[in-house]
């Protein structure tokens, strides 16, 4: 089986935890965009979706799922989106694609985050992966340096601008055996905006796709 069948496998898994008549929160991604797919066949269950990138945005739109702005929708029962990395524990690292600001933030608006993906992306420890930071442009120098010091190896990423007009450094080299100090850590570093460890909010539900099937993780 193909890593993008098992992205499959774990969005139409995914469509379980929709609350029917309820808007919900979409995030951004290839496994995500199965899944908004997949919406475009649970229609009269979804009055709206709020997005989390102006990609899932304008896929959303195509699929014929409204989309609102969260402001207006409250506190929203579901939230699903995709993972670069998870922890037994849930805790993630997200961003590959950029958009970790906005998924932060209607992940913290969400009663329940199911987080979909491949069997690889579950690993005993994060930060195999480089980990994500959104940054103001003007402090992108002084940024890096602080996450040196923090022990990791900043990269910009070239040609990328966020949907909210700001650069990515990606950072390797780290072992993150204790996400929720060093999300918060990161988080404190004047110029970042956001940090791509989801520690202190996990997921509460992770759906891996795998040849032999579906296999769900929960939070304890
Ligand atoms: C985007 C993300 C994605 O969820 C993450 O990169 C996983 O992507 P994919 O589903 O394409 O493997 O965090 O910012």
């Amino acid at each position: 089986m193909s890593q993008d069948a098992a992205k499959r496998k774990a969005a139409e898994a995914a469509l379980k935890y929709l609350v029917p008549g309820e808007v919900l929160g979409v995030g951004t991604g290839s496994t995500v965009n199965h899944f908004i797919d997949l919406l475009a066949g649970r229609r009269a269950d979804v009055p709206a979706a709020v997005s989390s990138s102006e990609a899932s945005t304008v896929r959303l739109k195509a699929a014929g799922i409204p989309v609102v702005d969260l402001n207006s929708a409250g506190t929203l029962s579901i939230y699903v989106d995709g993972a670069d990395e998870s922890d037994p524990h849930l805790r993630l690292i997200k961003g590959g694609g950029g958009a970790l600001t906005r998924e932060k933030i209607v992940a913290a608006a969400s009663r329940r985050f199911v987080c979909i993906a491949d069997e690889s992306k579950l690993v005993p420890v994060l930060g195999k992966f480089p980990l994500p930071v959104e940054t103001i442009p003007m402090a992108r120098s002084y940024v890096a340096r602080e996450l040196t010091k923090l022990g990791g190896i900043p990269r910009l990423r070239e040609g990328f601008t966020t949907d909210n007009g700001n650069v990515i450094l990606d950072v390797g080299g780290l072992s993150i055996t204790d996400p929720v100090k060093l999300e918060t850590e990161i988080n404190q570093l004047a110029g970042v905006v956001c940090v791509g460890l989801f520690a202190r909010r996990p997921a509460d539900v992770l759906i891996l796709g795998a040849p032999a099937g579906v296999r769900e993780l929960k939070a304890v």
